[in-house]
Parts: structure tokens; sequence; C-alpha cells
């Protein structure tokens, strides 16, 4: 097991009808800015919910942050936190929506005139940031995991940029399940996929004797597997609802990822094909995994093996039958949830892999996987195996 630092100071308020609690969660006198997306939480009336138990508290709000958030939208709200001297943000939405907000509170905070150099530091803590203002969130998509950890992912000139730092961690989130129940089926099965590959990231790499990561990972993996469809099919079943909410927190809130190497080549080469060609987060990943996995069949051969026998009890034939069954049960998982897994299935053809491999090496993605070693080369092998 790798050293590691475990650090997670967000407050979870997990379960139906807490919306009420917000009241104890916010300074009496805070200047409140709510911030959410295109229009779903006044559609359904979660907003409406929020504002009441808000009382007489200031609010103030910004609306239309789009799914994958741009940069050139977010910034937009800095003007409103200094007018009205806001000093609390509350996000309500899903993944796009908290990440904005984190990003907006960087770059509010951000002593740099020039906040896209807050883009600049992929996986590490961004530098020059001295204070922060308070974030809450209310979460009403289980996909992304941001609700309970430190980063971000903010589209900016046509590509996705990860922003990590300590300060956007939230002081609190509200899980209800009830205030998912108005998803469409396919952002369900987004969530579903999106939490599944961040396990995987974490997980599926070499052994390094971490036995509880490795079991909590797979508890993640095999709960997914069981709720998966059910969850789809009985939108409003609360119990199936709720596990896949927890799930998908857990699944990137730090705990399975400390002190074991990850991956993180099926998200590098999926922000690619979201950003060329509008495929939404959770589809990519569904497209790129299996392949991945058939191109380092060799490099990941011990957790691929520990993969088909622990999470799908996989014990019939040699250990390269029970490889290629494991691929093959994750490939039928994810088309079970509506999600294709070929690029093919978006009409996309051999010749866009160019233009893939072009903005991966544009945005420096020439060293993948835990160790550094997927090249261009490699990521073209990927890829071609996701056009059928
Ligand atoms: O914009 P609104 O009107 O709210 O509609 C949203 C949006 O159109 C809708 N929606 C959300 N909650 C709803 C709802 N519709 C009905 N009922 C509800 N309760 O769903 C659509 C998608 O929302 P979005 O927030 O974009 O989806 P998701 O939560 O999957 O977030 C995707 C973003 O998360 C980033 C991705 O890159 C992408 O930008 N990620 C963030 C990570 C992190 N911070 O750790 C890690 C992840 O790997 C991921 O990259
Ligand atoms: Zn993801």
């Amino acid at each position: 097991m790798l050293n590691f630092n475990f650090y997670n100071p967000t407050h979870i308020v997990f379960g139906k009808n807490r919306l009420d609690e917000l009241d104890k969660l916010i300074p009496k006198k805070a200047k409140i800015l709510i911030l959410f997306g295109g229009g779903s939480v006044k559609k359904f009336g979660t907003l409406e919910k929020v504002i009441r138990s808000l009382k007489d508290r200031k609010i103030f709000e910004f609306g239309g942050i789009e799914p994958n958030p741009k940069y050139e939208t977010l910034i937009k709200a800095i003007n409103i936190i200094k007018k009205e001297n806001i000093d609390f943000l509350l996000a309500l939405g899903g993944g796009s929506v908290i990440d904005g907000t984190k990003f907006i509170n960087l770059a509010f905070n951000f002593e740099d005139e020039d906040k896209t150099k807050l883009l600049n530091y992929g996986f590490s803590p961004v530098p020059g940031i001295s204070k922060s203002l308070p974030i809450g969130t209310i979460l009403t998509l289980p996909a992304a995991g941001s609700e309970m950890n430190s980063g971000a992912v903010i589209t900016y000139n046509n590509a996705k940029y990860a922003v990590f730092s300590p300060f956007s961690f939230p002081k609190f989130s509200i899980l209800d399940p009830t205030l998912t129940f108005t998803l469409p089926s396919s952002q369900v099965a987004n969530g579903i996929v999106d939490s599944f590959v961040h396990v995987i990231e974490q997980y599926l790499t070499f052994p390094n004797e971490a036995r509880f990561q490795d079991r909590t990972a797979e508890g993640i993996l095999q709960t997914l597997i069981e709720i998966g469809t059910k969850t789809i099919e009985n939108p409003e079943n609360y119990d199936t609802r709720a596990n896949l909410v927890w799930c998908s927190t857990m699944a990137l809130n730090g705990l399975i990822g400390a002190g074991v190497p990850q991956d993180w080549t099926t998200h590098m080469i999926g922000h690619e094909l979201t950003v060329l060609f509008g495929i939404d987060h959770g589809k990519t990943l569904a497209i790129l995994q299996p392949a991945i996995w058939q191109v380092r069949k060799e490099e990941k051969r011990e957790k691929l093996i520990q993969y088909a026998e622990r999470v799908w009890k996989i014990t019939e034939g040699d250990n390269n039958s029970k490889i290629d069954l494991a691929i093959n049960k994750t490939r039928e998982f994810f088309e079970s949830l509506g999600v294709k897994t070929y690029l093919s299935d978006y009409g996309i053809k051999k010749d866009k892999i160019d233009i893939i491999i072009n903005a991966l090496e544009k945005h420096g993605m020439t060293a993948l996987s835990e160790t550094g070693d997927i090249n261009l080369d490699i990521s073209r092998k990927i890829l071609n195996k996701t056009i059928s």
C-alpha cells in the first residue's frame, strides 16, 4: 500500500426531506448566492423548496450553468459576488453545477487577474488561493461525486480541465435521493456508468496489498450491478436510488483512492470525446472502458482476474477466458442500462480517430495510465477497438 493522506471535511446530510435542515447549516445572516443549471430545479420545484427553507436570508440567484460547465459562463458570477457581498455559495444540481460553483469560488479568491491560469494545474492543487467562501451543495444527480471531493472539471477553449483545491471541499452536501426522481433515465444511466468507472480507475490497475480499498471498491461495483437496471426501471424506488446516490458519492471522495495507484486513462480520453462530439461524460466512459481492457490485458492481468472472480463471480475457465468474460459482462451491463459501448454507435467512423489523437497530443495526454506508459500509439489502438 502506498503512503497517503486522507482528508475529507464535507458534512453529509443524507436522506429524504432534509432540506429543512438548511436553516441549521447556513449562518442566519448569510448573503447567499444559489447557483443552478438550465432550469430543472425550477421546473421540479426544488429551487422553491430551497428558498423557503432559507427563511428570510438575503438570496441571489445565478442560473444557466450548462452541462460541462464553461469558463465563460462561470466567470460572470464573480461580479455578483463582489457587488452583493455574497458570503455563502449554494450549488443546486449535478456535477456541472457543483464543479462550476467550486471554480467560481476559486476564481473569486485567486490573486491573479488572469483566472484561466487556474486551469493549468491538472490534478495538483492550484496555488495562489489563501481564502475561500463556504460552499454547500444540494445534489440532484448522482454521478460525478463532486458533492464530496475537492475536484472540478471546467470546459475552456474546446478542452476539459481538471481543477483541484482543498478549498473546493463543500462544507456540507445534502444528498436527498428523492430530488433525483425527476431525472431522465439516460442521466441516471450516465451516473451509474460514471460512478462505476470512477471505481475502476482507482481499483483496476495492479495489486498493491490494499485489501480494504479493493474490497470496498468491489462492494461499490457489485452494488451498482445489482441496482443499476432496477433504479432505471423504478425511478421512484427509494431504496435502490438511495444506494445509487451513496455509491456514487463514495466512489470518488478519496476513500478507495487512498494509497493505491490510479489510472484515469478512460476519463482523459473520454473528455476529448465529450468536447469533440458532444457525447455525455458517462457515455464516453462506456465506449472506452471495454476497449482499454482489451488492449491492456497483459498490463492489468492480475486485477482483471480478481475483478472477474470477485465482482462477476466467474470461477470457470482459464484466466484468459475469465478476463474476456468479465470484459463482455461489463459491456453487457452498460448496454443493459441503455448506454451504447461503441463510438460507431454514435455514427463516428475510423476517419475521426486522427482528430482525437491530435486533441490528446495538444492537451498533453501522451503518457496515460497508472504507469504513464499509454502513448498516442496505444491510445490509437484503444480507439480502433471502439469502432465495431
Ligand atoms: O441543467 P439542469 O437544468 O439542472 O439539467 C441537468 C443537465 O441538463 C439535468 N438534471 C440534473 N439534475 C436533474 C436534472 N434533470 C432532472 N431532474 C434532476 N434532478 O441533468 C443534466 C446533466 O447534468 P450534469 O450536472 O451535467 O451531469 P453530471 O452530474 O453527470 O455532471 C457531469 C459533469 O461532471 C464532471 C464531468 O466532466 C461533467 O462536466 N465530473 C466531475 C468530477 C468531479 N468533480 O470529481 C469527476 C467526474 O469524472 C466528472 O468528470
Ligand atoms: Zn467521471
